[in-house]
């Protein structure tokens, strides 16, 4: 159990520095619902210390220029244990909603402008998933409230020294699109000569595929009868240049979009086989924030109902617009363009990919 301190006389509390940990909630002065405010929030605090640990290890495995397979598990591994803790702190929610909204005025007025809003681990985590501030509620930057606070003192100047190293590291998101973007495609790495044409061939025929069963599913839904079918029609266009557009924005295919479309196409096949829940397991973790965000919003709902947050938001909808972020929005986007099994492009280079079977 020992850290550094000595293993034949240590005791729990020594190793947990529990005796400072347990005076850091504040004492007599609190009332029973404020304790309740305090560990509760502070629980949350220690998890992100935690969570940022996590993913700044799985940053790490993602952000080498060749990703060793046998590293794959492990940051497979960092990311589902955050998974447990989003949806372990989703639940806890519910401790903090045992306080009652007359309960929780009594000593509202007292928290003056501190909110989860100046929750700076909060927001470190945020930006080293790389959540862009263009798709922030109101494109607002992370680090401005920070800036105004680092004039205060040493340690708020620290936080924002942290906050921007951060942001200056490759995120967590870039580093997996990186990764994506290397991708062997139909067994070309790459790099490889002729690599763009059997990208973009590989593009063509799926982009067919998915048209003909556009085809097919138009025609049954005019074998029933549907009334309006040319906005059918339009519906199914409209589809069918949205997965143009994903897979080759501005004309040029997007390599790790297609990469993406690629694991997840072929799946099965051995050596796409931890890409694929590494794929899984990120979609994990953000869904498993997002319903994380989601459960704060309703229990904030409860407690304040709609007014204005500490913090000075619209409160709920403020809460309810960060529900719809997507950092990892390619990974939900693909979702969109898959097609059935059957109806996918012949694989090329089976063996490539470790698979025995025959190639069409
Ligand atoms: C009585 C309980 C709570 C209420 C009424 C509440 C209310 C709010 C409100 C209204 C906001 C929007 C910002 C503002 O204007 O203040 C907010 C943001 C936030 N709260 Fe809470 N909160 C509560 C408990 C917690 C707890 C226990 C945590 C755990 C750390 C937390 C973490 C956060 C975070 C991280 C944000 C920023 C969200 C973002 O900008 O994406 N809150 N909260």
């Amino acid at each position: 159990m020992s850290k550094d301190g000595d293993a034949r006389t240590q005791t729990y509390a020594d190793y947990l520095n529990l005796h400072e940990f347990l005076e850091l909630q504040g004492g007599d002065e609190l009332s029973n619902d404020q304790l309740h405010f305090v560990i509760v929030h502070q629980s949350f605090e220690l998890w992100f210390k935690l969570i940022i640990s996590e993913l700044r290890c799985v940053r790490d495995v993602l952000d080498q220029t060749l990703v060793p397979e046998a590293e794959v598990p492990t940051a497979v591994h960092h990311m589902e244990r955050v998974t447990e803790i989003f949806r372990l702190m989703a639940h806890q929610w519910k401790v903090m909603g045992t306080l009652t909204p007359q309960d929780f005025l009594t000593f509202r007025d007292g928290l003056g402008t501190a909110s989860g809003f100046e929750s700076f681990q909060m927001r470190e985590l945020e930006i080293m998933l790389g959540l862009p501030d263009s798709d922030r509620v109101a494109e607002m930057d992370p680090l401005a409230h920070f800036r105004k606070l680092a004039e205060r003192s040493e340690r708020d100047a620290e936080i924002l020294a942290r906050l921007e190293a951060t942001a200056a590291a490759p995120s967590l998101a870039a580093s997996l699109m990186r990764w994506l973007s290397r991708t062997p495609i139909q067994g070309s790495l790459a790099g490889d000569e002729g690599d763009e044409a059997v990208v973009s061939s590989f593009v063509e025929a799926y982009l067919a595929a998915q048209g003909r069963l556009a085809d097919e599913a138009m025609e049954r839904l005019a074998v029933q009868g549907v009334q309006d079918m040319d906005a059918v029609r339009a519906r199914f266009e409209g589809a069918a240049e949205g997965a143009k557009e994903f897979l080759m924005p501005g004309g040029d295919a997007d390599r790790a979009r297609v990469g993406l479309l690629f694991i997840e196409s072929y799946r099965e096949l051995p050596l796409l086989a931890w890409p694929r829940t590494l794929i899984d397991a990120v979609v994990g973790l953000e869904e498993a924030m997002l319903l994380w965000r989601s459960t704060h919003a309703r229990m904030v709902e409860r407690m304040i109902g709609r007014r204005v947050g500490t913090g000075g938001s619209s409160g709920v909808d403020y809460l309810d617009a960060t529900t719809r972020y997507r950092v990892f929005g390619d990974l939900w986007a693909v979702r969109t363009l898959l097609i059935k099994q059957e109806a996918l492009p012949p694989l090329e280079n089976p063996h490539f990919y470790g698979f025995a079977g025959d190639s069409a």
